[in-house]
Formats: structure tokens, sequence, C-alpha cells
């Protein structure tokens, strides 16, 4: 870590301990403390995470400013928006704060969550890229979460601050966020580093779905071993929490595991009505051919009965069609 580098992680550990301070001790914070606990988060979760309330007065750049840092520093930060005359505004305002930190556990930027919903606003204001924050290589969490990976050999994958917040409080400690739905190769990366089993609980709407189907492919390319953890139907995790308790979520982390191909067939059937011959015909090719990827012949087996009870037809066809989805290496 360079000298700049280190100034500016200093400068957001400030910023942070800053927006905390504003949530938990002070009037300007009341309105988003009681909206955290609404939403049934502990004082002791929200001081594990630092979270942080950045008020409407804007404050932070007189606060860093009294703190010493220079102009230079606070406009490289992202914390702020350059008006043209080159005053420094707070960018974030009104907004309840997460803090993101790297690998190493420092803090490198934010992103504030209104407290309202509305229409005019993004829900989640991100920091911008800087010298220290690359949105696409950093995992919400994974510094807190390295110790319980290694421990359980497992990481578990959600999308969001508050599903992964939601999984601490029920004692679920290696759980870690891409921030959103399009998991990068980045990621994939930091993560083989140091698991080597992977579980994908992303939201139960259809962005979610997707989402999976794509990580999914992403992390076939890597020796990962994976698994989906299935959020019923609309369900993110952080609300199966809200609604079931944290002990129920913990137990329902370990229950609702399915095969990554158990996931594709219950994803190839959305949008198709499997009623109709046409669409039975392509529904059933579709899982023959992601049969056909799984290396053990044993695995195959078990998957093509399956599909031949199912939908009752023959198992000798069916293992016939999916021996020529087989791609042969040699
Ligand atoms: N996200 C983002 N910018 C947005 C929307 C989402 O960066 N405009 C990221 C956030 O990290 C968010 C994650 O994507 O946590 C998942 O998005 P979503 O499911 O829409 O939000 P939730 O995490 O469920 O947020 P909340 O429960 O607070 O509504
Ligand atoms: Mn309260
Ligand atoms: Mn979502
Ligand atoms: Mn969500
Ligand atoms: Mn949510």
């Amino acid at each position: 870590v360079n000298p700049v580098e280190s100034k500016l992680i200093d400068m957001h550990e400030q910023t942070a301990e800053l927006y905390n301070h504003f949530l938990m001790n002070t009037d300007y914070g009341q309105h988003a403390l009681d909206y955290l606990h609404k939403r049934g988060l502990t004082d002791d979760t929200i001081k594990f995470y630092k979270l942080g309330f950045a008020p409407s007065n804007r404050i932070l750049s007189t606060f860093l400013k009294n703190k010493g840092f220079d102009y230079q520093s606070m406009r490289k930060s992202g914390l702020f928006l350059e008006s043209d005359d080159g005053e420094l505004r707070d960018r974030f305002f009104n907004r309840i704060m997460y803090p993101i930190k790297n690998e190493v556990g420092s803090i490198v930027g934010f992103s504030g969550r209104v407290l309202d919903k509305s229409e005019s606003q993004a829900k989640y204001l991100n920091s911008p890229e800087t010298e220290i924050f690359n949105k696409r290589k950093i995992l919400f969490n994974f510094s807190d979460a390295k110790n319980a990976i290694r421990k359980e050999k497992t990481v578990i994958l959600f999308e969001g601050f508050m599903d992964v917040i939601s999984a601490y409080q029920s004692g679920v400690e290696n759980g870690i966020a891409s921030m959103g739905t399009s998991l990068t190769r980045e990621q994939v990366h930091t993560i083989n580093r140091i698991t080597k089993k992977l579980y994908v609980c992303y939201d139960g709407d259809a962005p979610g779905q997707n989402a999976i189907n794509r990580a999914l492919s992403l992390l076939g390319n890597t020796k990962l071993e994976l698994g989906v953890i299935q959020m019923p139907k609309g369900v993110d995790p952080d609300e199966y929490r809200k609604q079931n308790g944290e002990e129920k979520f913990a137990e329902y982390m370990k229950s609702a595991l399915e095969s990554p191909l158990s996931f594709k067939m219950r994803y190839l059937k959305l949008n198709r009505n499997l009623d109709n011959e046409n669409d039975q015909l392509t529904y059933i090719n579709d899982v023959l051919k992601e049969i056909a990827k799984l290396p053990q012949p044993l695995e195959r087996d078990i998957y093509v009965n399956q599909l031949a009870e199912q939908f009752n037809v023959s198992k000798l066809d069916l293992t016939n069609q999916m021996n020529k989805f087989i791609q042969r290496d040699d």
C-alpha cells in the first residue's frame, strides 16, 4: 500500500466512524436507526458492520478538512462531487451507509441506501472507481468471512448487503456478496483462492434466477464445487430471515441446497408449457445437453433415469440421445 492509498483508506475509515456516530448517537440518525431496527437488525450487528448514516446537511468535507486532509486527496477519494468551480460536495447524503472493505479489511468504499422507496433515486448509490476501490474486484464481507469460509470449507454467495448481514446475524458467517447480480471474473478469481466449494444464494425473483444461471456458467469454468441454495419464490435471503427468524434462516441454508443440475432443470422449465409436446421435446433435449456435461457416468445415469421417469419415456433412447451431446476431448 503506497502513501496515497493509505491516506485514502484513512479518510474512509474516519468517514465510516463519522457516519456510524451519526447513526448511533445523534438525532440526525434516529430515523435511519429506527429503520434498521424495524428491519430486525440488532445494535451488535449494526456495530459489527459499522453501518452509518449520511445526513442531509453535508458535513463530510468540513469534517475531513478539519482532520487535516488536503484538497487533492479529498478529490480523489470518490466521497465528493466536484462542482465547476472545484468545490467539493458530499456525494452521499440522507442515506444509510454500508462501508465496503477490501480483501485485507480496510474500508475502501461505501454504498448508500435511500431510506424511503423513491422512484427518482437509485436504491443504492455506490462509490465510484478510485485508486483504492475497484468494484469488479471487491466482494462484500470477504475479509470478515475468511475465517468462517476456511472453517466451513464453503462460501455462500449472496446478492446484497442485507443478505450477508442477515446471514451473519443468524450465525452464518461464511457469506459474501457480489453486490448485485453480475458476478465478475475477478470476483471468481478471489473466491477460488480461498475455498473449493461455493453455494450461490441469490434472490428468489426473476433477476435473481437469471443471475444464478449466468453465475453457474461463469463458475463452471473453474474447479469449484458448486451448489445452489434456492430461495422461495419472490423472497430474498434477508426477507426470509425477517419473516422466519434467525434460527429458521440458518436451517434453511442447509436444507435448501441443491445441485447445479437440479437448479438448471427447474430453471429450464420457467416460461415453458411442458404439456405442449414441442416444449417438452426442447426441454428434454436441453436437459440432456446439461447432463452430458457432467463428468461422472454414474451421475449422468441417475439424472437420465429421473428424466425418463418424469416424462415416461424410454431410458435407452434418452441415454443414446445424451451420449450424442457428450463433448469428446480426444
Ligand atoms: N445494488 C446496487 N445498486 C442498485 C441496486 C442494487 O449496487 N441500484 C446491489 C447492492 O449491493 C444490493 C444488491 O445489488 O444489495 C442486490 O440488489 P437488490 O436485491 O435490489 O437489493 P437488496 O440487497 O435486497 O436491498 P434491500 O433489501 O435493502 O432492499
Ligand atoms: Mn429503534
Ligand atoms: Mn435482487
Ligand atoms: Mn434482494
Ligand atoms: Mn432485500
